[in-house]
């Protein structure tokens, strides 16, 4: 299995406080049959691209040293999560932010209010510089419940849509469930990732996640989003 969002990286954002908090999330994860993880941690500044990326990937290598000292079964691959705003617009090169170095680039909407009509504008100038974006958790925002079509117009751009596994077990909440799992099961949605920030509430232990799953939503959607899709998405090809 692949996880493809995850704050698992110490120290650069809300996710992992400490190195230690970092390992642990990688051997959860690896406990769980998590062969990959992608660190994603939020990207805000865009004034300073550059020192994010050598942050993140200064931390990546700190990391994969442990794991290799600990023999912790997982390998951990870079990305970011990029937070849209009108900044995007004057934004300069964005490549080291996409995915494992794909043209997949996972990005988020704000989680409150904000102008809906700005977001396929942001979507189309990610598309005009090459990216194809990766929607994180279409389902945590209040914008897009209150603007459903915003889905089908997003999906015309050909975004592919990640929905969050706290959210399909109910843990979010009634509505976000209900959103991502009628996502899944329409196919609307097709990666599933931890969104993991710490080791104890939003963790990467995910087959203690997957109990709690709706039983519909069974093994083979699982590895479809989890596994084949993920790894088209990691090696640059068409899901
Ligand atoms: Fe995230």
């Amino acid at each position: 299995m692949i996880d493809i969002h995850s704050h698992i990286l110490f120290n650069i954002d809300d996710g992992a406080e400490t190195l230690e908090d970092s390992v642990k999330l990688c051997r959860d994860a690896a406990d769980n049959g998590v062969k990959l993880i992608t660190a994603t941690p939020h990207f805000f500044d865009y004034s300073h691209i550059r020192s994010f990326v050598s942050e993140r990937n200064h931390k990546i290598s700190v990391l994969r040293e442990i794991l290799d000292e600990e023999d912790i079964p997982i390998s951990v691959a870079a990305g970011s999560e990029l937070f849209l705003n009108d900044k995007v617009f004057s934004a300069g090169d964005l490549d080291a932010l996409t995915i494992n170095g794909s043209r997949y680039m996972l990005c988020e909407f704000p989680l409150g209010p904000f102008d809906i009509d700005r977001a396929p504008l942001w979507i189309d100038e990610l598309i005009s510089r090459g990216y194809t974006p990766i929607v994180a958790h279409p389902e945590r925002y209040i914008e897009f419940h209150r603007n459903l079509y915003i889905i089908d117009e997003l999906l015309d751009r050909e975004v592919v849509f990640q929905v969050n596994i706290d959210s399909l077990t109910g843990k979010n909440g009634e509505e976000p469930q209900k959103m991502a799992v009628d996502m899944v099961m329409r196919k609307i949605a097709l990666l599933i990732g931890s969104d993991a920030h710490d080791t104890e509430y939003r963790h990467t232990r995910l087959r203690e996640k997957f109990k709690d799953l709706p039983e519909f939503i069974d093994e083979r959607i699982l590895l479809d989003c989890m596994d084949k899709n993920a790894k088209a998405i990691l090696k640059n090809e068409e899901i």
